[in-house]
């Protein structure tokens, strides 16, 4: 019997979307028993350049428009990957939805929770499926730390620590790129960084329930971008003003009474991608860390034992998440593009069935409400209710 084929449209042929695009395209590679086999049908992205053609070419979309109106109701798409800039999310999501098309939205899905609940509206009312752009959830090794947590094994959780340290704009020569003006990414390291760790914080330990937050903008003015500039790419133009923030440090209550601290920075010089998460309970403790992705730390005290407990390394093994899929034994890593085959396994499941599985646009908008909450504290420098 042949698989339905699951016929894919690509918003923002970017970072994301390229890598959205390859995540379908390996599916039926690493799960042969998914229910539906996509096909790249189209891909929207204003930039027609070298690198654009190439890689319409290279993951063998069958064609590329500029304007993403102009794919969002075609009737020959069954998903739209919502892959541009933040600016566009709401708008491409809206106009798929209500076209009857299932999402893939990158993370932050708005803007803001109002932006956000807007989709989350228009996915409700036409009845399809929408998964948001949470992969960190996918490891193997933070689901072994959620399923230590859910199972009791660390005890009774009382503190966590959530850190997501970037350099990615630590460079004050870095283009003034979408991502620092409030029209077009909305808030600054906080809807990029921190709805990764507010989604991580709740997904393993339990929901944000109040906040206190301090937040700086240490580069001020950056140079225009060029048109199609890159994530990376030095600044040519102008002196513009930076519109969003650069750094927050918070402190949380969580829903179970636990205490949290999250830090996240996106101009920390020497730090590459330390998203890092610790829990500890009154059992034990583990810790994890996306450079050693694959690993984690994991102390649990034996009877009466409450100092000097061992600390141990687990690698991840088949059998812990979905590591087994990638790689046949322990410590063979997988990577971060696994981590979105992960996550349209997920999606391609919950299209099928009608079930949602993994992480959905309604966990985008319990981080975006989060990250709003934070916004609020530090404008008003109080500890907000959420
Ligand atoms: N899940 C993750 O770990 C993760 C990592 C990086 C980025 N993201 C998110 O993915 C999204 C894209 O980020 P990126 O790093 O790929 O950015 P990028 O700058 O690399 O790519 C953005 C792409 O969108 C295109 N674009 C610009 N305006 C557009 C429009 N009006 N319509 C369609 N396409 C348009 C650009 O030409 C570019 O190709 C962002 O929302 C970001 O927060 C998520």
């Amino acid at each position: 019997m042949t698989t339905p084929e699951l016929r894919v449209g690509v918003v923002g042929l970017g970072w994301m979307g390229q890598v959205h695009a390859r995540a379908l395209s390996r599916l039926p590679h690493h799960y042969p028993d998914a229910p539906l086999r996509p096909r790249l049908v189209a891909v929207a992205d204003p930039v027609d350049d070298d690198r654009t053609r190439a890689a319409v070419s290279a993951l063998g979309f069958g064609e590329h428009v500029a304007d993403w109106r102009d794919l969002v109701d075609r009737d020959d798409l069954d998903l739209v990957c919502v892959a541009g800039p933040n600016f566009v999310h709401r708008d491409v999501a809206v106009a798929a939805a209500r076209a009857g098309k299932h999402l893939w939205v990158e993370k932050p899905a708005g803007r803001s929770a109002a932006e956000t609940r807007e989709i989350v509206d228009a996915v409700t009312a036409a009845g399809v499926q929408a998964a948001a752009g949470f992969n960190y959830r996918n490891v193997p090794a933070v689901e072994m730390a959620r399923d230590l947590v859910a199972t009791g094994r660390l005890g009774r959780v009382e503190h966590s620590t959530v850190r997501f340290l970037a350099d990615y704009s630590a460079d004050p020569d870095a283009a003034l790129s979408w991502r620092f003006r409030t029209a077009t990414s909305g808030s600054g390291v906080l809807g990029d960084l921190v709805s990764h760790a507010a989604d991580l914080l709740r997904h393993v330990v339990a929901d944000v329930a109040e906040l206190v937050v301090d937040r700086a903008t240490f580069i001020a003015q950056r140079r225009e971008a060029l048109p199609g500039a890159m994530h990376y790419e030095k600044g040519a133009g102008a002196l513009g003003d930076v519109e969003n923030e650069d750094y927050v440090s918070a402190l949380l209550r969580l829903a179970d009474g636990s205490r949290a601290v999250l830090e996240s920075s996106r101009v920390a010089v020497g730090e590459q991608n330390r998203y890092t998460l610790e829990v500890h309970g009154t059992e034990g403790t583990v810790s994890w860390d996306f450079r050693r992705m694959n690993e984690l730390q994991v102390s649990t005290r034996a009877e009466g034992e409450y100092l000097n407990a061992f600390s141990t390394t687990r690698f991840a093994a088949p059998g812990d998440g979905e590591l087994g899929v990638f790689q046949p034994g322990a410590n063979n890593p997988m990577g971060f593009d696994d981590l979105k085959v992960v996550e349209a396994r997920r999606l391609v499941e919950s299209i099928a069935t009608g079930e949602p599985v993994g992480a959905t646009i309604h966990d985008a908008l319990s981080a975006a409400v989060v990250v709003d909450a934070m916004s609020e504290s530090a404008n008003e420098r109080r500890w907000v209710t959420l």
